[in-house]
């Protein structure tokens, strides 16, 4: 996550996003209003029940806006980047939206059948643990004004403050026991565990010593949480649909070897295909070494060069013997190598991935110069060659993910090229890489931090040294007179 006070918002950013706030605030009035006409029967009888209860009305519309301010002014200062995009701020209020019509519907079945973790749980697959916790507090507050102005479980005051902590307490819990990793089905598996807290609240309140008198609870206590997984599980889908979101479930799905743009990478550009798979390793250890979400990382490392899928064998990692490059001019092949950063984000785009992906394939250059063929140009040349005609496109890297990418990518096809791979051989060529990068600037548009290119460096050097400390201990065999 990038750093809150690196995002500048200016009056159009403000404007829009209070707009959002606004609107949604007055969706979440709407249901409320909803929720009191199906209980009324008529317009007349909400009327006339909004009338007579003007003071918990006229409450429950205030405690409303306040909520929607407080929520505002805790992403304004924590996480403006995510309410950057208004659409996520109409996702984050639509789960909000989503657990209230569960929660009061299924609670006329049982108090305890509540979906009291669908909102933490899917917030947190959506986003983020400390997002999750938070929605969940402003989820527990507007399910508790609807159950106050529904006179909810026919008025009794206990039920609607079991419900208040149960969603309070279970939701949080649940934020930290589902790790929003991993397959689907796992997570449908994580609704008995996110159950247990919901049936020690149905034993502690319900308690009596007839037995036969608690299972009705703590069956629909159980409910409670497999209800949660499975509208997660059924909903997740239209979510990233709707909203774009890129889940974890979605990364892992899309790098995964059988996905249509990997596998035609595989087999077009094995030699590409192979770097990929270090350069994403070394990428997801970074990640997570800095803070950022490991998962994205390696997802954005899968489709760095997605874009040498136009001409494989025009990059040496695919060419066996013959180097179309000796028969073509220095600036022919500078323009063939430095396209496959805007050919793979065309590629992606088209094939309507995430927006991330074409930005990490874009930027894994920077403005770098290709120095090759600079140098091959200047032997053919008197005058002086401007540097600008033999370097990337850019931009430079936006954001820190892309930045490992641009790293991790050069240390790679570096590391791959020192003879004695010992660990100082290694760290002195990843040290160089970096180094050379900030030379040239290629920073100065991301906030990393020099404490962050000093973790990524280790992390590069502890990873690569490992990769190839594990090769040298195979013994080298001849099998059928090749080296096996
Ligand atoms: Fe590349
Ligand atoms: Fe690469």
């Amino acid at each position: 996550m990038s750093s809150n006070s690196t995002i500048k918002w200016g009056k159009k950013e403000l404007f829009k996003a209070i707009t959002a706030f606004l609107f949604n605030t007055f969706i979440i009035m709407a249901f409320i209003l909803v929720a009191l006409f199906i209980k009324h029967g008529s317009v007349g009888g909400t009327i006339s029940f909004i009338v007579s209860n003007f003071r918990l009305s006229l409450f429950t519309v205030f405690a409303v806006v306040v909520t929607s301010v407080g929520m505002f002014l805790y992403f304004y200062h924590q996480n403006k980047k995510l309410i950057s995009k208004t659409r996520n701020i109409t996702m984050l209020y639509s789960v909000v939206l989503l657990g209230l019509i569960a929660s009061y519907s299924i609670g006329k079945i049982n108090p305890y059948f509540r979906p009291v973790s669908l909102c933490a749980i899917l917030v947190l697959v959506l986003t983020d643990k400390r997002t999750a916790v938070f929605m969940n507090t402003v989820y527990a507050s507007l399910m508790l004004l609807t159950d106050i102005i529904c006179s909810s479980f026919g008025g009794q005051g206990n039920y609607v403050l079991v419900s208040l902590i149960m969603t309070l307490t279970c939701g949080t819990v649940s934020v930290f026991l589902v790790d929003g990793e991993g397959s689907r089905a796992k997570v449908l598996a994580m609704g008995f565990l996110i159950s247990i807290p919901a049936i020690l609240f149905a034993i502690c309140v319900e308690f009596t010593f007839e037995f036969r008198n608690l299972i009705a609870p703590l069956l629909f206590a159980l409910g409670s949480g497999l209800l949660s997984v499975s509208i997660m599980t059924v909903i997740l889908p239209v979510y990233e649909l709707l909203f774009s979101a890129l889940t974890n479930f979605r990364l892992t799905e899309l790098t995964d070897h059988k996905s249509k743009l990997i596998k035609e990478l595989s087999v077009s550009a094995p030699g590409t295909f192979s770097h990929t798979i270090i350069v994403a390793m070394l990428a997801e250890a970074c990640g997570n070494a800095i803070g950022e979400n490991p998962l994205l990382v390696r997802a954005c490392a899968y489709y760095h060069d997605i874009g040498k899928l136009k001409n494989p064998d025009m990059f040496t990692e695919n060419q066996s013997g013959k180097n179309p490059h000796d028969e073509l001019s220095p600036e022919l092949s500078t323009d063939i190598i430095r396209s496959h950063a805007k050919d793979g984000a065309e590629l992606i785009r088209k094939r309507r991935l995430p927006e991330v992906f074409a930005d990490a394939a874009e930027q894994h250059h920077g403005t770098l110069p290709i120095r090759y063929f600079y140098m091959k140009a200047s032997k053919f040349t008197d005058g002086k060659l401007g540097i600008e005609n033999f370097s990337y496109y850019g931009p430079k890297p936006q954001n820190k993910v892309n930045a490992i990418i641009m790293i991790c990518d050069a240390c790679e096809a570096k590391v791959r090229t020192v003879g004695n791979r010992t660990h100082e051989n290694v760290d002195k060529a990843v040290k160089e890489i970096i180094e050379e990068r900030m030379e040239l600037d290629q920073f100065n548009e991301c906030d990393i931090t020099f404490k962050e290119l000093d973790i990524i460096r280790n992390t590069i050097t502890n990873t690569l040294s490992g990769v190839y400390h594990e090769r040298v201990r195979y013994p080298k065999l001849k099998i059928g007179g090749r080296r096996g």
